[in-house]
């Protein structure tokens, strides 16, 4: 199957599974214990309904808007993801990165990207925000800042849903780690995918690379012994105060549930409250995001913005967040099934995708503008 022949992102998955291993797929497609917070965040959509507003004029639709002081084409972009040359080992987060340019959308990388943030913004030009995860080292997260503001970045998304890491039961079971390490299982996987494994033998070894200097002063473990061991189950609010100060405007807090903490991710200065549970991947049986937005509205009365993610496959789905009180609406696996499907074009296939079934819902639904995406429009399911 072609790229353009893939005409939903669920072909763009099963395009991905036939080039990955067994290991990286599961490593993207999977989430924590049984994976009901997985697959509900995508089934969940179908419980809201919609109506529309008949006989109006969709001639011109307009999908423009601002997300945390970035003025955007669409109201939906991508989220950070590590390790992201995992799933194309030539480009990862280039790919991603430029794609997202091309289609006009912000493009989010991860703490734990595998290609620097110096060398993203060197490949491309478009809006760029970058994601930081609670570090125990202030002095290292704050040189991290400083790259990334040198860089161009202009959004700093601060996760807080991993104290400790999800139990994500398809990685043990394929034997597989970040980063891999050689064993049967997994060289039996690697070698089903040759083409997947050529790249990966004419590409630079996968890296933490936004700190790989660090190895290179002969911490023990290497760079990922570090990584590791950066990760405090300590943290508290009182910890993350300071960023937003250092960082300035534009500055995120991603992995909310709950009111009370939206209303304190605003007292320590968020632009934005970010609405997520990590795409299942971390506590199961975590409430639908979709389902959350009510309460989280509520509380933000407007003070920040709201951005949501979790499950989003459809144009509909981005547009449901929207009614249900989304600013902007975040992809993660949609945007990697793309590139495991494709690499850059891949990412671009996925990215058009949602942007015609974006187009599509709005027209149906007699919307021309984002602000025409009311919540009247929605029917709620009782929570
Ligand atoms: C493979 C993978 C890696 C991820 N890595 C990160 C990360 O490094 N930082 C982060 O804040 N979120 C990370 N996420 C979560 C995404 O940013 C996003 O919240 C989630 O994927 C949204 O759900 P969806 O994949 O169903 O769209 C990751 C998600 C996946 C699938």
């Amino acid at each position: 199957m072609k790229l353009d022949q893939a005409i939903n992102i669920d072909d763009l998955r099963r395009m991905a599974k036939r080039k990955l291993p067994r290991m990286i797929f599961d490593y993207i497609d999977g989430g924590a214990d049984d994976e009901v917070t997985l697959s509900r965040a995508v089934t969940r959509y179908n419980d809201y309904e919609l109506t529309w507003r008949a006989l109006r004029d969709v001639t011109g639709i307009d999908t423009s808007t601002t997300i945390m002081g970035q003025e955007t084409g669409r109201p939906f972009f991508i989220s950070p993801t590590a390790s992201t040359r995992l799933f194309h080992p030539a480009a990862g987060e280039l790919a991603m990165a430029r794609a997202a340019e091309k289609a006009g959308v912000i493009y989010a990388c991860s703490t734990l990207a595998s290609q620097t943030v110096e060398d993203i913004a060197k490949a491309t030009s478009g809006p760029k925000w970058v994601q930081l995860y609670v570090w125990t080292d202030k002095e290292i997260v704050k040189g991290f800042l400083e790259r990334a503001k040198e860089a161009g970045f202009t959004g700093c998304i601060l996760t807080v849903d991993l104290p400790v890491a999800g139990n994500r039961e398809r990685d043990p079971r394929n034997h597989f780690a970040v980063p891999p390490s050689p064993n049967l299982k997994v060289a039996s996987q690697v070698l089903a995918r040759p083409g997947w494994l050529w790249d990966l033998i004419r590409s630079p070894k996968i890296t933490p690379a936004n700190f790989t200097h660090i190895q290179e002063k002969g911490d023990q473990g290497g760079v990922i012994g570090f990584v590791n061991r950066q990760f405090s189950r300590a943290v508290t609010w009182s910890d993350v105060e300071w960023m937003r100060e250092f960082w300035g405007p534009g500055f995120a807090i991603k992995g909310i549930s709950r009111a009370e903490d939206a209303k304190r991710a605003i007292e320590i200065g968020a632009d934005a409250v970010w609405v997520s549970n990590h795409g299942g991947r971390q506590l199961d049986t975590s409430v639908p995001t979709i389902d959350l937005l009510p309460e989280i509205v509520e509380a933000v009365r407007g003070r920040a913005d709201i951005i949501a993610d979790g499950g989003v496959r459809r144009g509909s789905h981005i547009a449901k967040l929207l009614m249900a009180g989304a600013t902007g609406v975040a992809l993660g696996r949609a945007a990697l099934y793309g590139l495991g499907a494709g690499g850059e074009a891949g990412v671009s296939r996925a990215l058009t995708i949602l942007e015609e079934e974006f187009l599509r819902t709005m027209a149906l639904m007699g919307a021309t503008k984002i602000s025409e995406l009311d919540p009247d429009l929605m029917r709620a399911p009782k929570i």
